[in-house]
């Protein structure tokens, strides 16, 4: 299929962004992609926005005209909401619709607010991507789910905490010099296993974190990016999307993520390249279970394999197949409708060689996003590719 030119990047820092509103933060990730792209408001043609949780955080739905509106867009507008993979999915419509010949000038990303609101309300409000009348009645969030799986995949195929200890800590010496990251600190082994307990096997390091921030990409036609002279670098090759049963008890495995397996195919289809072509990938770390499960799903790893590549260095910033060179989730952090839209932000500058972090990959021409929705119910996979 053909080539979907990136034409420019932005994301606000991610952490704790204080009183600044979600509009807020969507406005200054797309100032800076316009910036980027050289384009302005008026070349875009259609928005799609991400963001989870606006309802309960700010009060705040239909979002997407005003997320358009606070970049100085009044094309139309969706907001797209798919739980943590919210502006992954709003990415991937973009790039269909860029495919379909409907428009050439796509402005995609998302946004979240989340520390405004307490740990324990934010909590609640994350759980509200599980299934409302089976899951969360019976108590189960997000790290309640994810520890689940991660005990079973425990039991099914061995591996350890320090194993998952192992991951945190490679993200977070990843994050350290990623001045948009919201933990620019190193950890070891000892202090994740020394943090208090989350939820077994959990402590505070195997988790992402409550986040804000927002992120923008702008995604062009061909025909657009030579008419004019845009020249972008990195364009989106790949892009695939699948669904689950939301529930986790009603998956067939809890350490399987059909989900992504058949997104990654898909990306991988489209783009006519397999897992072992992949140089670096991007993905969707919610806990450090999480990273295991997707590099298994997307092929780098047999399934009950995963668990051992960051403590065998190979995942790592000098190893064959670096992920999370970003930070990802963990250390990046995880304001989730903003997201998957970080991720390409993040993947585009790593190809293109103005990411902190692209000397080690100087010599990569194809990188992946991984973007999942709650336990991995849904997923998209978009495969970016260096323009020679
Ligand atoms: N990793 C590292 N440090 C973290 C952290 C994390 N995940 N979360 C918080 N911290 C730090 C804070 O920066 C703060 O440090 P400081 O005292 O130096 O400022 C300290 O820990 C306490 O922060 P606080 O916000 O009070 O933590 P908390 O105990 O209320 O919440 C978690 C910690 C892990 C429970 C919370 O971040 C969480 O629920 N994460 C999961 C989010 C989630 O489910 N996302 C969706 C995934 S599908």
């Amino acid at each position: 299929m053909s080539r979907v030119p990136i034409a420019g990047v932005g994301m606000t820092k991610f952490g704790k962004n204080g009183e600044r509103t979600s509009r807020e933060m969507f406005a200054e990730a797309a100032g800076k992609a316009f910036e980027d792209a050289g384009l302005a408001p008026d070349d875009v043609d259609e928005v799609f926005y991400g963001n989870f949780m606006g309802e309960i955080a700010e009060q705040q739905g239909h979002s997407g005209p005003l997320a358009a509106d606070s970049a100085g867009v009044t094309a139309p507008s969706t907001r797209i909401e798919s739980a943590c993979a919210s502006s992954g999915a709003a990415v991937r419509h973009g790039v269909n619709r860029i495919r379909n010949g409907d428009v050439d000038v796509i402005l995609v990303g998302g946004a979240e607010r989340m520390t405004n609101i307490s740990t324990a309300e934010g909590t609640a409000g994350l759980a509200a991507a599980a299934d409302a009348l089976w899951e969360i009645k019976s108590g189960v969030t997000f790290p309640g789910a994810y520890s689940l799986m991660a005990n079973r995949y425990f039991h099914e195929h061995g591996g350890s905490r320090e194993d998952l200890a192992e991951i945190a800590v490679k993200n977070h010496d990843n994050a350290v010099e990623n001045e948009l990251a919201q933990f620019q600190m190193e950890i070891d082994v000892d202090d994740v296993l020394g943090a208090p307990t989350v939820c077994s096997p959990f402590g505070l390091y195997d988790c992402s974190p409550m986040s804000d921030g927002g992120s923008a990409a702008l995604l062009v036609s061909e025909d657009f990016a030579d008419d004019h002279g845009l020249g972008p670098d990195v364009a989106i090759v790949g892009t695939g999307q699948d669904g689950d049963r939301l529930a986790l008890h009603d998956r067939v495995s809890m350490t399987r993520t059909p989900a992504a397996e058949r997104a990654a195919q898909m990306a991988y289809d489209d783009a006519g390249i397999g897992p072992d072509d992949v140089d670096v990938a991007e993905v969707h770390d919610c806990f450090t279970i999480a990273e295991v499960l997707a590099i298994e799903a997307l092929g780098f790893y047999e399934p009950g394999e995963g668990i051992k590549a960051a403590t065998n260095g190979e995942t790592a910033i000098d190893g064959d197949l670096p992920i999370n060179l970003s930070g990802g989730l963990k250390a990046k952090g995880h304001p989730v409708g903003a997201t998957g839209g970080a991720q390409i932000s993040e993947l585009t500058k790593l190809l293109r060689g103005d990411h902190v972090n692209s000397e080690a990959v100087s010599d990569a021409d194809i990188g992946l996003t991984h973007n999942a929705g709650g336990t991995v119910a849904s997923c998209v996979v978009n495969v970016l590719e260096v323009m020679s």
